[in-house]
Formats: structure tokens, C-alpha cells, sequence
């Protein structure tokens, strides 16, 4: 039987790659942030002087993504984050990308209970059958002085208004795209965090998800 696994989607900067760590904490599960893979990708295309759009450099830097990079501050950028939203329109190129997400979740590394994976796709397309799924937004103005925050603690200065119209430039995309859109999954909790600080919205998340995760848990979750 596959491991346990919370889909946790949303928009932009809505707080879900925070409340994915937490809930990975808390149930002792591996976390993945799939725009991690989007955002390698490309990096990759940048770095080599491609056109994010076009199919083959995008492919090309899919099958070439070095995860080791995962940590390097030039992926937050806005650069970066546009041209992942380009080439993360490209059906090849998602699915180059599935593989991983997908072997992730049946292993989850660390020999891991279970999984939580964030991003835009897990609820619908990566893992539909997730025992329990989340759909997170907030106020684009909210997301946008998160992100502008953020970025500040990064050492990354930013026009907060340049920070907002990227972030609805890249969810009106996301949401328009016709593979793998960005959506609320039918099954998936809508959790609102506009008027939420961070332990609030993870309390909230932990009642939405708990009772969903609980028939297939056998032991007590970790506190
Ligand atoms: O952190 P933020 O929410 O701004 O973005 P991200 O999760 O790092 O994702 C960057 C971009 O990758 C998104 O705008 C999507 O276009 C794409 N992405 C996707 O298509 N599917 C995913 N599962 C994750 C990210």
C-alpha cells in the first residue's frame, strides 16, 4: 500500500510551502516542494541561454535537472519564477518532471512514513487518490507583502507593487494554462489564510487535515 500523502496546492506565495514543511514535521513525513523542480528547470534554461517557451531547450533542462541546487537564492527570483511558469505550460516537460514527484511519493526518502508534497498539480494530476488535500490562497495584496517579505529576509529588495503584479501576472497563467491548470481539486479543503499568521493557518491546516489522514494512520501522530 503507498504511503500516506497531503496534497497541499495554491496560489503564489499563499503560505503552502510553510504549512507543507510543518505538516511534514509534525506527521514526521518527507516533504517535497514541486515548484522546486519547475524553478531548477529553469534555472537551467536561463543559465544555457534558452528560451523558456520553447519545448526543447525546456525538456532538455528537465532531463538534465541537477537537485542539488535546490537551495540556491537565484531560484526565489522573479526571473526564475516567470520562466518556470512558462515552460511549467509545456505538457513534455511536466511530464519529464512527474517521474520524480511520483517516485518520491511511493518512496518517500528518509524512509519516511508518509509524504507531503506542495505545488499546483499534486491534488489533480500528481497523486489524485491523496488521503488528504489542501487548497491554500489568500488576498493577492497578502501574498504580495508575504513574498516582498520574504524576499527582504533573503537579503532580495523589491517594489512590493512589482512583487503583486508578478504573482497575479504568474496565477492568471497558471490558472489559464490547459495542462494541469492551477485548481482547487474537488476533494481539496479550501484554506484561506488571508487573516492568518503562520500558527493560526497551521492549526487551521492540522484540523482540515487530520481527520482525513486519521483512518490511515495507524499510530498516534508525533506532536
Ligand atoms: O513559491 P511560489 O508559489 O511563488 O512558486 P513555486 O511553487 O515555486 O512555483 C513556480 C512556478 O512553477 C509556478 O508559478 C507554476 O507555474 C510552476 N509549478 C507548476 O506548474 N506545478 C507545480 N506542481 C509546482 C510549480
Amino acid at each position: 500500500m503507498r504511503p500516506p500523502v497531503i496534497a497541499v496546492d495554491g496560489t503564489a506565495a499563499s503560505g503552502k510551502g510553510t504549512l507543507a514543511r510543518r505538516l511534514a514535521a509534525y506527521f514526521g513525513f518527507a516533504h517535497l516542494d514541486s515548484g522546486v523542480l519547475y524553478r531548477l528547470t529553469a534555472l537551467g534554461v536561463l543559465e544555457a541561454g534558452g528560451d523558456p517557451g520553447l519545448e526543447s531547450d525546456a525538456l532538455a533542462a528537465a532531463r538534465a535537472l541537477d537537485q542539488a541546487r535546490a537551495g540556491e537564492l537565484v531560484l526565489r527570483s522573479d526571473a526564475v519564477g516567470a520562466a518556470a511558469s512558462k515552460l511549467a505550460a509545456i505538457a513534455s516537460v511536466r511530464a519529464a518532471l512527474l517521474h520524480y514527484q511520483r517516485q518520491f511519493i511511493d518512496h518517500p526518502p528518509g524512509a519516511a512514513a508518509g509524504a507531503v508534497v506542495d505545488g499546483r498539480d499534486i491534488g489533480t494530476v500528481i497523486c489524485p487518490d491523496a488521503d488528504a488535500k489542501l487548497f491554500v490562497d489568500a488576498a493577492p495584496e497578502v501574498r504580495a507583502h508575504r513574498r516582498w517579505q520574504e524576499l527582504a529576509g533573503l537579503g532580495i529588495q523589491r517594489n512590493e507593487a512589482q512583487v503583486l503584479e508578478e504573482l497575479v501576472h504568474r496565477d492568471a497563467a497558471d490558472r489559464a494554462r490547459a495542462v494541469a491548470p492551477l485548481r482547487q481539486a474537488q476533494d481539496a479543503a479550501l484554506l484561506d489564510t488571508t487573516n492568518l499568521g503562520i500558527d493560526a493557518a497551521f492549526a487551521a491546516a492540522l484540523a482540515l487535515v487530520e481527520p482525513r489522514l486519521a483512518a490511515k494512520l495507524e499510530a498516534k501522530p508525533r506532536g
